[in-house]
């Protein structure tokens, strides 16, 4: 079968189909069948039907395209390097507009050689746990915050990823110098709304999950906050201020968050509060975890206790007023 592309450009070349039925049954050939339908073959006027071809073809070309990219796997085209790391990468690399969560990518393969570091983007984890020294060296110069393991990224895309940071850091100015990060100074009620949106009192626009659910801060009330995640408490000084940090936030790179965040990303607005309050939270220590949890030991005990003595002064009613029943019926008997 020749390429969809090559069949929409010969629009001459349409299969012989006469009857209705016949192209039904033609289902391989859906697209062709579509195509000569657009053709038509009822016996209008030549112009009109001339001028009524065309607009139908290009409304078939329209689908046919739609259509293409959804069944083409979805892969190939999501496969575009550049897309794959403006979606995956961006968030913590720049190339040579410094340093956000991880190191400034420009010219590092004149750095480091070629096949370490494609084993490095493959699987970060194993490369540092090897105690490869300069693993380490660039983990320390991180803060210790290592590099997640990409969905997707095996050495074929390494590869072609590496291809591309080797063009754009030729270039006088890579597309990816960076992201378009607020610098307004912040507020209080930037502060407070950063609040709101944390414990899901004000709910993030584009439907990604609270962060309560997962995480805690140092002021999030008693039992309040999700384990699943860390205290975020001195986040913005661990993830290295607000630019970094602010990055972090448009594509959250980790395990967790990227399939959440992915499809329902932080708005702009809303990472400007989120990182005025994580800026303001920054000299507080963090909640205590294991005071939360005696917390949460004692607030459990205190329940059973009570529930206990509840349901004691239930049952001793009940029984006592059965039993007592039992006992009046069996000494009227006794006393027949
Ligand atoms: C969540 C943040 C994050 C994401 C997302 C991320 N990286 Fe990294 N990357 C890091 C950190 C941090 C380091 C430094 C090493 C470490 O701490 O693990 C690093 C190191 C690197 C290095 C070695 C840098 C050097 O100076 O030798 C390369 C290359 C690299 N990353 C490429 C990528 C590519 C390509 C992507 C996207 C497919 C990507 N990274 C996605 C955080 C990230
Ligand atoms: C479904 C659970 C979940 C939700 C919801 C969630 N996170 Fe996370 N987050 C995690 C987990 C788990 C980690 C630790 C890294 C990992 O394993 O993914 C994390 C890590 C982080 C980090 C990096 C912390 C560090 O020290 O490296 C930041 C920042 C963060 N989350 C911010 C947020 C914000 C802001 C929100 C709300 C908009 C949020 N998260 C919502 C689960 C979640």
């Amino acid at each position: 079968m020749k390429p969809l592309s090559r069949r929409l450009s010969s629009p001459k070349r349409h299969l012989p189909l006469k009857t209705p039925l016949q192209r039904a049954h033609r289902r391989d050939h859906t697209l062709s069948a579509l195509w000569d339908l657009g053709c038509g073959g009822s016996p209008a006027s030549a112009p009109a039907r001339r001028q009524r071809s065309f607009s139908v073809r290009l409304g078939l070309a329209g689908v046919a395209i739609w259509a293409a990219t959804w069944i083409w796997p979805a892969g190939v085209l999501a496969q575009d390097t550049p897309d794959y790391f403006r979606q995956n990468c961006m968030n913590c690399h720049t190339i040579g507009g410094g340093r956000l969560t991880g190191p400034d990518l420009k010219d590092v393969t004149q750095r480091k050689d070629r096949a370490w570091l494609v084993n490095f983007m493959v699987n970060p984890k194993a490369v540092i746990d090897s105690g490869d020294a300069y693993a380490r060296k660039i983990l320390e110069e991180s803060r210790n915050v290592p590099m997640p393991t990409l969905p997707g990224l095996n050495k074929d895309r390494a590869e072609r990823l590496l291809d591309l940071i080797e063009a754009e850091s030729k270039l006088p100015e890579s597309q990816f110098k960076g992201l378009q990060i607020s610098q307004e100074p912040f507020t209080d009620a930037d502060r407070q709304r950063g609040r709101a949106i944390f414990l899901g009192h004000v709910r993030l626009e584009a439907g990604g999950a609270a962060c309560i659910s997962c995480h805690t801060m140092h002021d999030t009330p008693a039992l309040g906050g999700g384990r699943l995640g860390p205290d975020l408490t001195n986040v913005f000084e661990r993830l290295k201020g607000r630019k970094s940090i602010s990055a972090w936030l448009m594509a959250p790179g980790t395990e967790t968050m990227l399939p959440i965040f992915k499809n329902h990303p932080i708005r702009a607005a809303e990472i400007h509060a989120l990182t005025a309050y994580f800026e303001a939270s920054a000299s507080e220590s963090p909640a205590e975890p294991a005071a939360d949890r005696v917390t949460f030991l004692l607030t459990g005990l205190a329940g059973a206790v009570a529930l206990v003595f509840g349901l004691d002064a239930i049952w001793k009613h009940r029984f006592h007023s059965v039993r007592r029943t039992l006992v009046d019926q069996a000494s009227m008997r006794g006393r027949r």
